[in-house]
């Protein structure tokens, strides 16, 4: 029966016989999914596995201090840092299709492991042959790998994978939901702050602002996105949500006052929801407080944004994500 004791050890055992005395690599996105991911299998291969985070720039504001942080300090792990930023930013020059922007992220994504793994074959120990990667299994199903279901979005760590992947993949939570993989997460001691984290897609604030992504609108939606945490931490609300996406408008302009002058400005969207697995999720009723202290500090705060707007839908019909 299930326990995550019995789900660990079959997935270490299954994980040694695939790998052998091959290495893989990892990459990190910050999230849980893959830090479970790595952690599971740092546990089963230990040093035969290098984690690689690449930075493609649409990161929230502090995450990859807290990868190189505490994740390397709970786990101890080979970790490499990729700094791509500029690479992922050019190859989303003038592109507003979100599923565009999902195959590019996870095309670039791939390319730039590719990359590490060249660099980790040079050392000269034992080929690297294996992906990690942290999929779940609402991630199978709604990229229409697990039932047939008609594929939703191309999640980018399933269906943005390029044809010409070089990889063998090791996808040790794929039958997991999220909730199981927390506990697998802390059964592994990995900490809370890792294991308690809300849901972050893999393509970032790229799939956050609607219309071209540029580094000035990362920056704006990064400030905005830090406020919106800050307070609902400060509010004690991050374990009564989901996740709350923050997603700028950035193609949409509103008329505003702010002191004695006119603006035009963006509009920023928040997006809390409360779900137990993604699949379905309603809108989360926060306290008014919150929402007010939430859109005051954004429109004083960020240049640029004069308007902030609640989302009220639930999943279905609207997704999460808005792209
Ligand atoms: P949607 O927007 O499909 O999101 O309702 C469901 C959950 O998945 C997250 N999400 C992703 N996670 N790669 C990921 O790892 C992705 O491409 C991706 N797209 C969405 C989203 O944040 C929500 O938790």
């Amino acid at each position: 029966d299930w326990t995550t004791g019995n789900v660990i050890e079959e997935q270490i055992a299954a994980i040694r016989e695939q790998v052998g005395d091959k290495r893989a690599i990892c990459g990190l996105s910050g999230g849980v999914d893959s830090a479970v991911a790595a952690a599971l299998v740092q546990k089963a291969i230990g040093s035969q596995l290098t984690c690689v985070y690449v930075d493609h720039g649409l990161m929230r504001k502090g995450e990859t201090e807290q990868v190189e942080k505490d994740f390397v300090a709970s786990t101890g792990v080979n970790l490499k840092v990729v700094d791509a930023s500029e690479r992922f930013l050019n190859a989303l020059k003038g592109v507003t299709d979100p599923e565009e922007k999902r195959k590019i992220i996870g095309r670039e994504f791939i390319r730039v492991f590719e990359q590490a793994q060249a660099e980790i074959i040079a050392d000269e120990g034992p080929a690297v042959e294996f992906l990690v990667q942290g999929t779940l299994y609402p991630d199978v199903v709604e990229s229409g790998g697990g039932t047939g279901a008609a594929n939703i979005k191309s999640h980018h760590n399933v269906g943005g994978l390029p044809e010409d992947i070089e990889f063998k993949l090791i996808e040790p939570l794929r039958k997991l939901f999220k909730d199981e993989v927390r506990m697998v997460g802390q059964e592994l001691g990995l900490p809370e702050e890792i294991v308690q984290r809300q849901p972050f897609p893999g393509p970032g604030l790229g799939i956050r602002i609607v219309g071209e992504v540029t580094k000035e609108r990362l920056d704006l939606l990064r400030e905005a996105d830090a406020i919106a945490r800050e307070e609902l931490t400060a509010a004690g609300l991050d374990r009564d949500i989901w996740q709350c996406p923050v997603v700028l408008l950035a193609d949409v302009r509103s008329v505003g006052v702010q002191g004695d002058g006119r603006t035009y400005g963006h509009p920023i969207v928040l997006r809390p929801v409360s779900s137990e697995d993604a699949m379905t999720a309603d809108w989360s009723r926060l306290p008014y407080d919150v929402l007010s202290r939430i859109s005051t500090r954004i429109t004083n705060e960020v240049k640029d944004v004069n308007r902030v707007v609640l989302d009220v839908t639930s999943k279905p019909p609207g997704t999460i994500e808005w792209e």
